[in-house]
């Protein structure tokens, strides 16, 4: 049984470089039975939890429906072989003439009308470094690089044993928090503070409610220290406020712009 060490297709932000880490952390938690990976992703953790405890049930959230990216990689290894036709010997990590990157998105499109394109995974081939389109239209405004892989992607045997589902990560808690011998998986989205390629856009006040989750349970939290959560709850559980102190105060904002494609807001609150 193969024991993957990452996602079997490209996924912006799957914990690999915390397997060694989870998996050894994962043996203190032979209490555990149930195992909720409540923001599943590419079910990276839910695959390495199975496989370290094929006893326990394990249940992956696949929220972004990564399953049907999977179910599908006959058809993208198909497709990827064809542009690495069209791409033939030209050099590794340059940018594609325009006569091959209109042939590669002739040959995209006529797959589209015959089914699925994971446009995650093509992305991963052609675009620069960590750029995504997750649809033609969005594809076709890019220049393409050579970044493709010669071997094709393989998923076999990674999701045996898991339990998928589909849901709001507060329904899923909600079904399983009085099970006992229940482990949740938490890791929750980046916080953002700018619409980008992400489809939800989550913001302080999204990553608190997360925490609400986590007092009375076993748990999993991964987090990085851009999001300061870990800070925020220190100083909060010193004490140093205990009520909003801008409550009834006016706020007035002020539109800014920092770039042509960065704006922000600048807010004033006051209080008599
Ligand atoms: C940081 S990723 C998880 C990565 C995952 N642990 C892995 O190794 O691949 C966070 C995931 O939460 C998903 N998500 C966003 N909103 C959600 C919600 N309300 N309920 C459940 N999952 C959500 C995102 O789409 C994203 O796939």
């Amino acid at each position: 049984m193969k024991n993957y060490t990452s996602a079997p297709l490209p996924f912006m932000g799957q914990k690999k470089h915390f397997i060694r880490e989870f998996r050894k952390a994962l043996r203190e938690f032979d209490h555990a039975t149930v195992f909720v990976d409540l923001f599943g992703g590419s079910g990276l953790l839910s695959h390495v939890t199975k496989r370290e405890r094929p006893d326990a049930r394990v249940i992956y959230n696949d929220f972004d429906d990564y399953h049907v990216r999977l179910e599908n990689i006959d058809q993208t290894n198909a497709l990827l072989a064809d542009i690495r036709t069209i791409v033939g010997e030209y050099p590794k990590k340059k940018m594609l003439p325009e006569n091959l990157r209109k042939n590669i998105l002739e040959v995209i499109q006529s797959a589209e009308q015959d089914g699925f394109v994971d446009y995650i995974t093509l992305s991963s081939g052609l675009l620069f470094s960590s750029k995504y389109a997750t649809d033609y239209a969005s594809l076709q405004t890019e220049g393409m690089y050579n970044n493709l892989r010669r071997a094709p992607y393989s998923c076999e045997g990674y999701l045996d044993g898991i339990e998928v589902v589909h849901a709001d990560y507060r329904e899923l808690f909600n079904q399983y928090k009085d099970i006992p011998g229940v482990v949740f998986l938490v890791d929750p989205p980046y916080l953002s503070t700018e619409v980008g390629v992400y489809k939800c856009r989550w913001r302080l006040s999204d990553y608190l409610d997360v925490l609400t989750l986590l007092s009375s349970t076993s748990y999993f939290y991964f987090t990085s220290n851009k999001s300061s959560i870990i800070e925020l709850c220190e100083w909060i559980s010193e004490a140093k406020v205990n009520a909003n102190p801008f409550r009834n105060a006016v706020r007035k904002e002020m539109g800014a712009q920092l770039n042509y494609n960065s704006r922000y807001t600048d807010i004033m609150l006051y209080r008599r």
